[in-house]
C-alpha cells in the first residue's frame, strides 16, 4: 500500500476523531482531551523496563507506537497539539522526529524530558478529561479516565474509518506473509521455536511489535488454547500445525489462525469442512447481525462436522442444548479487532454505557454487540480435543453422545482453528485476511 493511499484518507480518520472527540468531552462536562502515551513500566525490584505498550487511546490519532512520555491535546475547535518527548539520551534510541503523512494535521512540539510537557499542558486541570494508565501522571496531572467520556470514545472505535480499515489491510498482509512461511517451515521439518523464527523474520517482527504472543503448536498442542511454549525439538512423527499469530501495522493488528495437516488423512478432511464452516460463518457478519448469534450457529455448525466424522452420535440442536458441543468448541467465536487485538467495548450496550450479557453457557465470548458496517471482528471457530473437558462430558453423564473411539483417532492431532478478520458493510463483508491470502 502507498503512504499516497494513507494520506488520502487520514484527513477524514482525524476529522472522525476530533467530532467523537467534541461530543465526549461534552458529554463528561470536559474543555480539553489529554491523552498520554505512557511510559515505560519497571520490573519488581530490578531496572529492567517491560517492553513498551503505548496507550491504545494515543495510537487511535497517529501511527506513533514508540514514542513515550508524549502527550497528545485535543481542544475542540482547534488544531490537535503533540507534545513529543524527544530526550537527549545516550542510552536509548531517541524517537526520530515525526514525519509523514500524519504531520501535517498537528501542531508538534518537542519537548526534552518529561516534566517539560506540564508547560505546555492547560494550568486548569479541573477543565480536562486525561485518558490514560495511573502511570502516566505527571504533576498534578493525573488521568482521570471520566467515566463518560471513555464509554462514549471506546463505544465508537468499534466503528473503524476507511484509513483504520486500510491500516489493518495492511497488518494481515504483514500477517499472511509470515504465515506462509512458517507454512513452509513446517513442511520442511522444523521444530515450534523454528516455525516461530521463520514466522517473525518473515513479518519482520518480533515479540516488541507482534500483537500478541505467536501460538505456535504442533500434534497435540494444538489442544491447548493458548498454548506459547515452543518446543526447541519437532516431535517424531510430526502430524498436524496449528499456528494463531498476527503482525501490527501503525499500532493497528491482525489475528490470524490456520492449522494443517502433515499428511492427506481424515484429519486435513476434517480441516476442510470447519474451514467451509468458518467461510460460511464469515458471510453471516452483516449489519444488524447479533454477533452472539453467529456465536451460536459457529456451535451447530461444528457440531454438525463432529457428527460427519463420526465424533457426535447426537444432533448439532441437542450438542448445543446439553452443552456438549462446548466440549469441543470451548471459546468465543471472536471478537472486535483493531488497536487492540481484543478490541475495547465489545460488551457496550450504548455509548454512555450499559452491557449486553453474553448468552447463559457461553462465558468466553467477546462481543455482544450488533453488527454494523465498519466494526471489524474475528471469525475463528475451532474443534479440540481437550481431555479435561471430554472428562466433564462423562462426569455430567452425556458420555453417550460421543463416540469415544473416533475422539480416540482425533486427539494426536491436537486441534484445529481457522481464523480471519472480517469488516461488515453496508453490503457483503470484507475478509482482509483471505483477501491477502489470495494475493
Ligand atoms: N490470538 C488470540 C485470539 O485469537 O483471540
Ligand atoms: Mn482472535
Ligand atoms: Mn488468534
Amino acid at each position: 500500500m502507498s503512504s499516497a493511499t494513507l494520506a488520502s484518507l487520514y484527513p477524514q480518520h482525524i476529522d472522525t476523531l476530533l467530532a467523537r472527540s467534541a461530543e465526549a468531552l461534552q458529554r463528561g462536562g470536559f474543555d480539553h482531551l489529554l491523552i498520554p502515551s505512557g511510559t515505560l513500566h519497571y520490573q519488581a525490584f530490578d531496572d529492567r523496563d517491560y517492553p513498551y505498550a503505548v496507550n491504545p487511546q494515543f495510537k487511535a490519532w497517529l501511527p506513533l507506537t514508540r514514542a513515550p512520555g508524549s502527550w497528545l491535546l485535543i481542544s475542540p475547535g482547534q488544531r490537535p497539539k503533540l507534545l513529543f518527548l524527544q530526550p537527549h539520551d545516550y542510552w536509548h534510541v531517541v524517537p526520530d522526529a515525526p514525519s509523514g503523512y500524519w504531520v501535517e494535521h498537528f501542531d508538534i512540539l518537542t519537548i526534552r524530558t518529561a516534566d517539560e510537557a506540564l508547560m505546555h499542558l492547560p494550568q486548569d486541570l479541573a477543565s480536562c478529561a486525561i485518558v490514560g494508565e495511573p502511570h502516566s501522571a505527571l504533576g498534578d496531572c493525573t488521568p482521570n479516565n471520566p467515566a463518560a467520556v471513555v464509554h462514549y470514545l471506546e463505544y465508537h472505535r468499534a466503528f473503524k474509518t476507511a484509513y483504520e480499515i486500510e491500516m489493518m489491510r495492511q497488518a494481515n498482509r504483514i500477517g499472511v506473509r509470515a504465515h506462509r512461511a512458517a507454512e513452509r517451515a513446517f513442511r520442511a521439518g522444523a521444530s515450534e521455536f523454528g516455525i516461530h523464527l521463520a514466522y517473525c523474520q518473515a513479518a519482520g517482527q518480533d515479540a516488541n511489535d507482534l500483537p500478541y504472543g505467536n501460538i505456535v503448536a504442533l500434534n497435540e498442542h494444538g489442544a491447548v488454547l493458548h498454548y506459547t511454549d515452543r518446543d526447541r525439538v519437532p516431535p517424531k512423527p510430526v502430524r498436524s500445525f496449528l499456528i494463531d499469530a498476527g503482525a501490527s501495522f501503525g499500532g493497528y493488528a491482525s489475528d490470524i489462525t490456520r492449522t494443517y495437516s502433515a499428511a492427506e488423512d481424515e484429519f486435513a478432511a476434517m480441516i476442510r469442512a470447519v474451514d467451509a464452516a468458518q467461510l460460511e460463518l464469515c458471510d453471516r457478519v452483516r449489519a444488524g447481525t447479533d454477533y452472539a448469534h453467529i456465536h451460536l450457529q459457529a456451535h451447530l455448525l461444528l457440531a454438525g462436522v463432529l457428527r460427519e466424522f463420526g465424533v457426535l452420535n447426537v444432533s448439532p440442536e441437542d450438542a448445543l442444548a446439553s452443552g456438549v458441543s462446548s466440549a469441543f468448541f470451548p471459546h468465543g467465536i471472536g471478537h472486535g479487532i483493531g488497536l487492540q487485538v481484543h478490541d475495547v467495548a465489545g460488551f457496550a450496550e450504548s455509548d454512555s454505557g450499559g452491557r449486553i450479557a453474553k448468552p447463559d453457557g457461553h462465558p468466553y465470548l467477546r462481543l455482544t454487540r450488533t453488527l454494523a458496517p465498519g466494526m471489524v471482528v474475528t471469525i475463528e471457530p475451532g474443534i479440540y480435543f481437550i481431555d479435561m473437558l471430554l472428562d466433564e462430558v462423562k462426569a455430567k453423564g452425556l458420555g453417550d453422545a460421543v463416540d469415544w473411539s473416533r475422539v480416540d483417532a482425533f486427539k494426536p492431532f491436537g486441534g484445529i482453528r481457522i481464523e480471519d478478520d472480517v469488516v461488515c458493510t453496508e453490503d457483503v463483508p470484507i475478509n482482509l485476511t483471505r483477501e491477502a491470502f489470495a494475493a
